[in-house]
């Protein structure tokens, strides 16, 4: 059985939209029938509570993992299955929650390979088809360590100027690791940008149509700088909040029938992603 897809959903800047993406995307996998793994690395355990997982509950985290499998010596396949919630069909949590920032000193304290140590630990996890990774908007050992497990990386971001020097950066970061280690161990492709929280029209106030100048040039300087990066949007929609609220996808919250904008784009989104991840055809895990 082959090793599943790994998809990180990064920038280093907060509030861009990382944790939607991935709750969002895993869910609309699941859906298509891949059997998928969300990893919420992330201490804020938005992606567990997303997923309506209570995070101030004893939850499995890569903490646990890491210490089983690392420290005591468990086989992975034996303690795996006990610390992953299933959430929907073919749909898996690997919860988070302050506990990670624990997981992140232990990574940090290997002497040697320190940044290769979760493409050691999940070596041996098949049977999922692919494994969305939610990570916290910083450069901790965990974030790097996603940055080698990945095959691929999606940048979401907001069209202003943050949010583009947090992509820029996760890009500097990337480029770093590729000269310092070297490009086989650096196996990640960046996926492409996602402009999210769009807003295509102003409303009478003159801030939010000088919001509108920036966002077009930022488009136009991404255009430029890295052609055929940009994915469609994702657009604002406010149901995407009253979601979290009620610690469900947008896709869940609206039952699949695609009401708002941002689910309609999400779900164009898990479509496209499909066509450039999963050759066609290829067998799937899940139901
Ligand atoms: N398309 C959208 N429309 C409206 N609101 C959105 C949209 N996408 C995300 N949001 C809201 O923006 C806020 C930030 O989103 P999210 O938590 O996904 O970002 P993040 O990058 O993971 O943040 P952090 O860096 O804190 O982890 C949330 O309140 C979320 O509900
Ligand atoms: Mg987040």
């Amino acid at each position: 059985m082959a090793n599943p897809i790994y998809l990180s959903v990064l920038n280093f800047k907060g509030g861009v939209g990382k944790t939607t993406t991935a709750i969002t995307l895993a869910r609309g996998f699941a859906k298509k029938g891949y059997k998928t793994l969300v990893l919420d690395l992330d201490h804020q355990g938005n992606a567990s509570s997303g997923l309506g997982i209570d995070k101030n509950e004893e939850i499995f985290t890569l903490l646990e993992l890491h210490d089983e499998v690392f420290k005591k010596k468990k086989p992975f396949d034996a303690v795996f299955p006990l610390m992953v919630s299933e959430i929907r069909e073919n749909l898996f949590l690997l919860g988070g929650n302050l506990k990670i920032h624990a997981a992140n000193n232990a990574l940090a304290s290997e002497s040697v390979g320190r940044e290769r140590q979760l493409v050691r630990l999940f070596s041996k996890l098949k049977g999922f088809d692919m494994c969305v990774i939610d990570c916290h908007a910083d450069s901790s050992e965990i974030t790097t360590n996603t940055m080698m497990l990945a095959d691929y990386l999606l940048i979401p971001l907001t069209l202003d100027q943050w949010g583009y020097d947090g992509l820029s950066d996760v890009l500097t970061r990337l480029s770093s690791y590729r000269e310092i280690l070297g490009d086989d161990q650096v196996k990640v492709q960046v996926i492409g940008f996602l402009p999210t929280k769009v807003k295509l029209t102003t409303g009478a106030d003159g801030a939010k149509k000088d919001q509108l100048l920036v966002a077009q040039g930022v488009r136009q300087a991404l255009r430029e700088q890295f052609p055929n990066m940009l994915l469609p949007d994702i657009r604002f929609s406010a149901d995407i909040e009253k979601a979290q609220v009620s610690q469900q996808t947008i896709f869940d919250y609206e039952n699949f029938n695609l009401k708002s904008n941002a689910a309609k784009d999400y779900w164009t989104l898990v479509e496209n992603l499909e066509k450039k991840m999963f050759k066609k055809g290829a067998a799937k895990n899940g139901k």
